[in-house]
């Protein structure tokens, strides 16, 4: 009666559907006042004068934080930047300098959400500007290294390069990309004493917790974080971001719950983005396709208060068996908000370069592209010479090759075509780490018969209430709908960020390990009963079976799992377990691997490009539910769609502000965008990896899309766009 494994229907997916479930900007607290944001308008300078006066005169308006009356935090609150994953230096009111257009430099609080904005529409700021450090192509001569992204050297790639038969020498560029998540951030923050309580729209309430109280200078132990649903994460709310802890000072200062909800504009430079990537690649190998060198120079850029790095290099180095690699980040800084994690950091940008790149390779040594690949599969990690946990690759360019009908392709560019538009089949390889971190959970066993089960996770939208209700129900032996899974919480036991696809190999292995620890203290509990048909039974005689404890020797000798709780008085029985990554990391080197085929149409005449379909195969160990990895799937090759024909962040070089801020501007696939999409996910035995096999399914999807797409437009008509997005302009010129 295994359900790990079954494509359960989303158990979260009700409640969201009939408006019941409730995201942070939903919930309401009694005397609950509205905070907005107001955000510099230049790029860099000093703020002279707010004339908060003026403001406070408004209907409605309760207070006006600037860097001229907010309270001073301990450390000027850059205590919060000692936090991990949740370190970005924020804005908090704290001086007077501006570092980028759109940082956050005041906090209006009204009776009503209109007050607020009308108020803070108002607020007259006087600057003295300075010059802003906006354009790339003139900083990147100043480019750094960075703090702690070393460059890499394997082999000799110079050596390499002498006496190949082909070489390829480009560069590809990627643009800023900035999430824009459904719900936008968003957080309530209402105090009682010293105590805080937090709604915030969140990956990991843990980290919000530990940085706002160190923000504030408070234990830990005094901020509650609550985040029951979120509506898509991406990475931007991987992190604590100056809105937060902006809220609870208003909070704080106004005496009323304050809801500070982050508007689409302000998505675009305070909360993070994807950096824009520059990246110079040189592929070399022999004629028969076999690798000799590989070189991958990245220059991509951060802000001028805190470093972050696209590490767009890092898939170059694992990725094939390739003997001579040499990578390098470098790093410009300018006035912009600080980056962060966008889906796949790193290896969403770089497998744009690497994969057009052996794409380029593969035409001039007049080698099929995917047998190009096949020549150089890495048997081992080519850079920690370790074997794979498991690695099914080979059988996702099989499945997926077969499933597209890769071999129909005619490798001359311009010679497919179909309906009077120019077809275009390209592939690429995807690849993404897997990540596991500490995690703990709790199970209840409850008198009624079903288990409540916790765990301080998030889900993002992606599917963790409905795995983790499935794991939960199979290592207890009961049917799905009689468990209960509860996250998003700090009061629950701690769980990790959920970030870098790990949310359910971090936290799978601790619900089973803190079920399987409820189960057998209630068989102990049924076997010590007298009363019990299981009293005296051996405990490894006795199982549970859909909510029955019998004998496995005679499952006629059997009762409700609820009947001992009962006749014990009706308590619960509880077990909690905590579980990490062990010494497995330091034996085998883990990963999930994919392949993605994509075909487009193009018009001769307009340059117009429609992705028709695309199909990709992936090996990611073990799924627990197929039907939310399918999606989710499905979902990262959407965004690389987007990617590869319509986003990019449209920064004016004058001003610093981002000219598309809102989602009519910043282009993202819809529906009429999307061809077929077919995602299939070969069947993954990964004994080494954790506790039930799982790899983590969130980013992959995204990678390798961008380049497949290119490089169909390519064979689709010859020419080859190597920057992103290909929008049509670039073909027609
Ligand atoms: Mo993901 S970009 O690690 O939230």
């Amino acid at each position: 009666m295994s359900v790990t494994g079954s494509p359960l229907d989303r158990v979260d997916g009700i409640p969201k559907v009939t408006g019941r479930a409730r995201y942070t900007a939903d919930h309401t607290l009694a005397g609950l006042v509205h905070a907005v944001m107001v955000t510099s308008t230049i790029a860099r300078g000093e703020i002279v004068a707010i004339d908060a006066a003026a403001c406070e005169r408004m209907p409605g308006v309760r207070l006006v934080l600037t860097p001229f009356n907010a309270p001073h935090l301990p450390k000027g609150g850059k205590a919060a930047a000692d936090v991990p994953t949740a370190g970005h230096i924020m804005s908090l009111l704290q001086d007077t300098t501006v570092h980028y257009n759109n940082q956050p430099i005041a906090v209006v609080v009204a009776d009503t959400l209109e007050q607020a904005r009308d108020a803070a529409r108002c607020l007259p700021v006087q600057y003295r500007p300075a010059d802003a450090v906006l354009d790339f192509a003139q900083g990147r001569a100043r480019a750094r290294k960075p703090d702690d992204a070393g460059d890499s050297h394997r082999g000799d790639a110079d050596g390499g390069l002498r006496g190949a038969a082909a070489v390829i020498d480009a560069v590809y560029t990627t643009p800023m990309e900035n999430h824009n998540p459904m719900e936008p951030h968003a957080t309530l923050a209402a105090w009682d004493g010293d105590q805080l309580t937090l709604y915030d729209a969140t990956q990991y309430v843990t980290g919000v917790r530990k940085a706002v109280a160190a923000a504030f200078g408070m234990a830990p132990d005094k901020v509650r974080v609550i985040c029951p649903y979120v509506g898509g994460g991406f990475g931007c709310k991987g992190s604590v971001w100056s809105h937060v802890v902006l809220a609870a000072m208003a909070a704080r200062q106004a005496g009323r719950p304050v809801r500070l909800v982050v508007e689409r504009t302000q998505m675009f430079g305070p909360v993070g983005a994807r950096p824009l990537t520059e990246q110079h690649l040189v592929a070399a190998a022999a004629q028969d396709g076999t690798l000799r060198a590989l070189r991958h120079d990245v220059i991509t850029c951060t802000s001028t208060v805190e470093e972050w790095l696209e590490s767009a290099a890092l898939i170059t180095r694992r990725l094939y068996a390739c003997p001579n690699v040499q990578t390098r980040h470098r790093l410009v800084e300018l006035n912009i908000g600080t980056p962060t994690f966008m889906r796949a950091p790193g290896e969403a940008t770089g497998s744009f370069a690497l994969e057009c790149a052996l794409d380029e390779l593969a035409e001039r040594l007049g080698l099929d592209p995917l047998a190009l690949r096949l020549r150089n599969h890495a048997d081992t990690d080519p850079e920690k010479q370790l074997p794979f946990s498991s690695k099914s690759l080979r059988e996702c360019y099989r499945d997926a090759a077969e499933r597209f009908g890769w071999a129909q392709r005619d490798p001359a560019p311009r010679s497919m075509r179909a309906d009077g538009k120019l077809v275009g089949l390209g592939m690429s390889t995807a690849t993404y780490p897997t990540y596991r971190s500490a995690a703990s959970a709790m199970v209840r066993l409850l008198a009624d018969g079903t288990a409540l089960v916790r765990s301080g996770s998030q889900d993002l939208g992606t599917g963790t209430y409905t795995v983790m209700t499935q794991v939960a129900a199979d290592a207890l032996g009961l049917p799905p709908a009689r468990v209960r899974f509860e996250l998003g919480d700090t009061a629950f036991p701690g769980a990790p960020v959920s970030g870098g696809s790990q949310s359910v190999a971090s936290v799978a292995p601790a619900v089973q390990q803190a079920a399987a620890a409820a189960r057998l203290r209630l068989i102990r509990l049924a076997v010590a009963d007298t009363a019990s048909p299981l009293s005296g039974a051996p405990l490894e005689d006795v199982e549970i079976v859909d909510g029955w404890l019998q004998r496995r020797s005679d499952p006629a000798q059997r009762e409700p799992m609820s009947a001992p709780i009962h006749r014990a008085g009706g308590r619960a029985v509880e077990a909690r377990a905590s579980t990490k990554p062990g010494k497995e990391r330091q034996t085998y080197s883990m990963h999930a691997f994919g392949a993605v085929f994509a075909e487009v149409r193009v018009d001769p005449e307009l340059g117009e490009i429609r992705v028709h379909r695309v199909v990709a195969s992936y090996g990611a160990g073990r799924l627990l539910n197929r039907k939310t990895a399918h999606s989710q799937l499905m979902g990262g090759i959407v965004w690389g769609i987007g990617m590869a024909l319509h986003e990019k962040t449209e920064l004016d070089l004058a001003t610093g502000r981002v000219a598309n801020a809102n989602l009519a501007e910043y282009h993202i696939p819809v529906n009429a965008d999307v061809g077929a999409i077919e995602v299939t996910v070969v069947d993954e035995d990964d004994p080494h990896i954790n506790a039930l096999g799982t790899k983590g399914i969130g980013e992959i999807g995204i990678v390798g899309v961008a380049a497949a797409i290119a490089n169909a437009v390519y064979h689709a008509t010859g020419r080859r766009v190597r920057d992103l997005p290909i929008t049509l302009d670039k073909l027609l010129d």
